[in-house]
């Protein structure tokens, strides 16, 4: 191990353990939180980090839709330079896990601590940055910082954004998190995030890391079909407009077509009807309108737009043959995103001074990285995930595998700022 660089472990698992505190659930098995943006566990994990952030002599800023960035610039660099940013999120899915976005936050923290402790010199500034919403659970769709940060989303039309009862810039008020301005990644010299795996591929390889070739494409849609409640008793069969019967072809549809593909052309093709709301949900009353959010996902765009024709196709279908009214939005639709030769370069040099040459893989999962790769130069180091699991409290990365992550991201950090 690269000693002038050597992390701190103690203090990433530390950081990683107050962590969890912050919105923790009450599980059998696992340790699970639930924050979601803007809410007071949120407040309390974002303060948290803002105290690391002090602690550890940075400068700290919040932007207009909460993003939080600590800037380390030593007197002996180009202050003037674009920075070297790294980070990820605090935010979390309900009941998910502790890992997903502290463990790259709290990483890219102790990449700074160790440099700050060492006596190389840096050429340019690094910040440790945590975007606002990436999950999506509460406001948009997700990546809602990065979105902003990379100029995809106004700041007011983030800060509009309402959870159905108060908007973002509400939410944010409520916990001191509204700031000022926006960060912009297009003035970053590059972007790292370490995150979890959230696959099974590195258990599957007994590796503790891996390298990030590309971020899979993603299409959120929401549908909204409209039926007509009526009584379940009195309404003959062929007299119904049963929007629950409409949606459930619809989405053993969805499930076959991505099934045909991942079977026979892109194996991570995956489509998710991850919520359906049914009104007025009642046993004795037809359904009049059923709300459905579907999730589609693939490192080959081609397969999304073959599933979101599918559905398109049903819901003419559903309208043709059922008579029912059918709405489709898809206002959140990413590109598959490959990450940057020089950052994974850096990632795989990094990792080469701890003798281990990680594997490259594909992330199925979304991050604020696939938001930030479309401005500036980035990549994202995975650690190992037990058992696969994640988005739930079975969500697991050992301690050793955090320090092993952490140690390759610091000597990444380091070589892409010029430590020498
Ligand atoms: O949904 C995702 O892929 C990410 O975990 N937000
Ligand atoms: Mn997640
Ligand atoms: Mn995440």
């Amino acid at each position: 191990m690269n000693n002038e660089l050597e992390i701190d472990r103690k203090a990433v698992q530390n950081d990683l353990e107050r962590s969890a505190n912050f919105g923790m659930v009450d599980t059998d098995d696992g340790i699970g939180r639930t924050v979601l943006t803007g809410t007071p566990a949120n407040f309390a994990a974002r303060n948290y980090f803002v105290d690391q952030l002090v602690t550890a002599g940075l400068d700290v800023s919040v932007d207009a839709v909460g993003n939080i960035t600590g800037r380390w610039s030593p007197p002996e660099c180009d202050d003037s330079a674009d920075p070297v940013a790294a980070g990820s999120h605090l935010d979390s899915v309900p009941e998910g896990g502790i890992f997903d976005g502290p463990l790259g936050v709290y990483a890219a923290l102790e990449a700074v601590r160790t440099l700050k402790r060492g006596t190389q010199t840096v050429d340019r500034p690094i910040e440790v940055v945590c975007f606002t919403g990436e999950e999506g659970t509460r406001f948009a769709d997700g990546v809602l910082g990065s979105s902003v940060a990379t100029g995809k989303r106004s700041v007011e039309d983030a800060l509009s954004l309402s959870d159905g009862e108060i908007t973002l810039e509400s939410a944010l008020e409520d916990i001191g998190f509204r700031g000022e301005g926006r960060i912009d990644a297009s003035k970053w010299d590059s972007w790292v995030e370490l995150h979890i795996e959230q696959g099974m591929l590195l258990e599957r390889a007994e590796e503790p890391v891996g390298v990030v070739s590309r971020i899979t494409g993603t299409t959120r849609c929401h549908i909204h079909i409209e039926g007509e409640a009526n009584h379940a008793g009195t309404t003959p069969m062929h007299d119904r407009n049963d929007a629950l019967a409409a949606a459930s072809e619809l989405i053993l549809t969805i499930e076959s077509e991505a099934q045909d593909i991942a079977n026979h052309e892109s194996n991570s093709a995956v489509a998710t009807v991850g919520s359906l709301n049914v009104e007025p949900g009642a046993i004795n009353v037809i359904p009049g309108t059923a709300t459905l959010d579907i999730d589609i996902r693939d490192v080959k765009h081609s397969s999304i737009d073959r599933i979101l024709q599918t559905i398109k196709d049903a819901c003419e279908s559903i309208r043709k043959d059922r008579g029912l009214s059918v709405s489709i939005k898809t206002p959140y639709s990413i590109p598959p995103q490959p990450m940057t030769e020089r950052v994974r370069n850096a990632l795989r040099d990094g990792s080469e001074r701890l003798d281990i040459a990680p594997p490259t893989l594909s992330s199925g999962a979304g991050h604020d990285t696939m938001q930030v790769a479309d401005v500036t130069d980035a990549g994202m180091l995975f650690a190992r995930s037990r058992g696969g699991h994640s988005h739930s409290p079975l969500e697991h990365t050992d301690w050793l595998d955090c320090a092993f992550a952490t140690q390759v991201l610091t000597n990444a950090v380091a070589k892409l700022a010029g430590a020498e």
